[in-house]
């Protein structure tokens, strides 16, 4: 089956000026009508070095309760190991197609591992403009090499690497966020698996769009992981739902973008916010961006933690097993 990548479609109308209509947002979705341009608020910029760990807590906490998005600088991880982590992911898009699809997506096979496009049409019958490389980092037993690539040949070190320094932060992050809702920091980590906790790596490839004010990269929608951390490229697109209005992130060379996702939402019973967001696509320049985002295992009951439930705070979530939540999630069924 020959199948439609975004980076195809991108080649073809580079000249065009136009775009096929199905990636045509509705006037409540384009960017160019929706994106908010009055006095807008920066995320949270959380530095991970200069601060007593109290004050990080409370930074953080308080980021997490009203943005549910900071980005993290000073976070520890070496800025040669980001760059390498893009640099062989950029090698990869700029592969040959036919070289690429090698790693395709399996269709059906329950997993969202490997090379794709989205080739459903999303609730408002439109297509994003982006392709994507899903596979996971980690644990070990959860990874299957047959998707990640063999070229460049340093793919695999580096990644290896990068998720080796990402845990570190994600460990990191889990104890703060613990001790923001006053709990011990062993909790959160703790609630979400502990050392299963899995790691997702998706690489974003947004080629260049003729009409980027036409058209999404991903959607809005919140992360369904416990956290997601995520490296950008340096062409800005990511944009956050915040009082009543969308609004750009600023990208920040070298810093981390920490998304608090669904999971620790409902673990907090709504302290904590799962942010909405969404991204746009750049006239000239690819834009890229590599999350991952760490959930627990299916098997794992996710629900309000019963030091933060009593009679004034009754739960508002269900409990229910992470890969439920998952299957209603991604069939857009009611949780
Ligand atoms: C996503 O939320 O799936 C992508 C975010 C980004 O590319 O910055
Ligand atoms: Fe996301």
């Amino acid at each position: 089956m020959e199948v439609e990548r975004v980076q195809a479609i991108a080649t073809l109308t580079a000249n065009l000026g136009t775009i096929p209509s199905e990636f045509i947002r509705s006037d409540h979705e384009r960017p160019d009508l929706t994106t908010y341009h009055g006095p807008v608020p920066e995320l949270p910029i959380i530095d991970l070095a200069n601060s007593s760990q109290e004050n990080v807590v409370k930074q953080i906490s308080e980021a997490a309760q009203e943005y549910g998005i900071f980005q993290l600088v000073n976070h520890g991880i070496p800025n040669e190991v980001i760059n390498e982590l893009q640099r062989v992911g950029k090698e990869f898009f700029q592969l040959p197609q036919e070289e690429k699809e090698v790693y395709a997506t399996v269709p059906d096979s329950g997993s969202f591992e490997g090379y794709g496009t989205k080739l459903q049409k999303d609730l408002e019958g439109k297509k994003a403009w982006v392709d994507y490389l899903f596979h996971n980092v980690w644990p070990k037993h959860k990874i299957n090499y047959k998707f990640w690539p063999r070229n460049p040949p340093a793919y695999r070190k580096a990644n290896e690497e990068y998720t080796k320094h990402l845990q570190v932060v994600v460990d990191k992050m889990h104890s703060y966020l613990s001790l923001g809702l006053g709990l011990e920091s062993h909790v959160l980590k703790e609630a979400v698996g502990g050392d299963d906790l899995e790691y997702l790596l998706k690489i974003n490839y947004y080629p260049p769009c003729p009409r980027p004010d036409l058209a999404l990269g991903v959607v809005a929608h919140t992360d369904m992981s416990s956290l997601t951390i995520l490296v950008p490229n340096e062409v800005p697109g990511l944009q956050v739902f915040k009082d009543d209005h969308w609004f750009d992130a600023k990208y920040i060379p070298n810093a981390l973008i920490c998304h608090i996702g669904d999971q620790l939402e409902i673990l907090s019973n709504g302290k904590y916010k799962s942010v909405l967001h969404r991204t746009t696509v750049n006239k000239e320049k690819s834009r890229m961006s590599w999350p991952v985002f760490c959930s627990p295992p299916g098997d794992t009951m996710i629900g309000p933690l019963p030091q933060l439930v009593n009679d004034e705070n009754p739960p508002k979530f269900k409990t229910k097993k992470y890969k439920d939540y998952a299957y209603c999630k991604i069939n857009k069924l009611p949780q």
